[in-house]
């Protein structure tokens, strides 16, 4: 048993819909979250850039003691991954891959596609899990331009939202895709557009539910679950603007509370002042 808490990190507001999944099957887990809006989007960012970011947030994490650390984000997860593992090789880790295992178990017409950024189809995690899971199937992917942005300012169906999904899904679905994975973690906020302009033809796939039973998994394996099953806190970060992270946290999560800063420099990251009018 441990009362220590979970450390969850995304490029922004991403990793909310991991968070959120993690609240729902481990409500006793204490939780603190990094959102590192100074720097979103990841995804067309340089993979050592990324990783870069991602140790640097993720010793912020265990110096704000965490037992263990969710990189809730899939640009993250392929630039960082492999590394974070090796270089703190006594923490525990739970990354995102894109759930094409699901997704080539679950499709009829043998067409299924991926909407995620540019850094996670160019990380190895990605070809691998193609290679291993995606025999016989037809994976079709798209990198979704300007959607993160877009998700970042609690647009998740207005018409520059629609055109990019749009754009996205239209092909796929002519090409006879009946499954879609979501390979970011920003995009289950737009799950209902995209079934819409699915028109009942799309299963859509979030890998959130998946990551939040790892977690626990991994907690229970090595004993560091929290004790009880009453509803325990969650302290936010964001290395962008206090307001606009806390009126997402209420859009997106229904939360209604107050973020902390986190400022960067020289490469690594600090707590600043108390959260907003906490
Ligand atoms: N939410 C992230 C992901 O899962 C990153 C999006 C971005 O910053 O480009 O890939």
């Amino acid at each position: 048993m441990s009362s220590s808490p979970i450390g969850i990190f995304d490029s922004g507001i991403g990793g909310l819909s991991v968070l959120r999944a993690v609240r729902a099957l481990l409500p006793g887990e204490r939780l603190i979250y990094v959102g590192d809006q100074g720097h979103v989007p990841y995804g067309p960012r340089p993979l050592a850039e990324v990783q870069a970011f991602s140790v640097a947030i993720t010793r912020f994490l265990l110096g704000q003691g965490a037992k263990m650390i969710v990189v809730a984000c899939n640009a993250a997860s392929a630039a960082a991954l492999h590394h974070l593992r090796e270089t703190f090789p006594d923490v525990p880790f739970v990354g995102m891959e894109p759930a094409v295992k699901p997704a080539a178990e679950q499709t009829h017409s043998g067409v299924v596609g991926v909407l995620a950024t540019p850094a996670t189809f160019q990380g190895a995690l990605y070809a691998s899990v193609v290679e291993r899971f995606a025999h016989g199937v037809t994976v079709l992917q798209d990198v979704c331009p300007g959607l993160v942005g877009q998700i970042e300012q609690g647009n998740l169906s207005g018409p520059e939202t629609r055109q990019i999904l749009e754009k996205a899904l239209r092909p796929m679905l002519a090409q006879g895709a009946d499954t879609v994975v979501m390979g970011c973690t920003h995009y289950p906020f737009v799950i209902p557009l995209i079934e819409e302009i699915g028109g009942g033809r799309l299963r859509v796939i979030d890998p959130a539910p998946a990551v939040a039973r790892q977690v626990k998994r991994v907690l229970e394996a090595r004993g560091i679950q929290a004790g009880g099953n009453q509803k325990a806190g969650v302290q936010y970060y964001t290395s962008g603007p206090l307001d606009s992270f806390d009126s997402l946290l209420f859009n997106l999560l229904a939360e209604n509370d107050h973020a902390h800063s986190l400022n960067w420099h020289d490469g690594q990251v600090y707590a600043l002042s108390s959260a907003n009018s906490a």
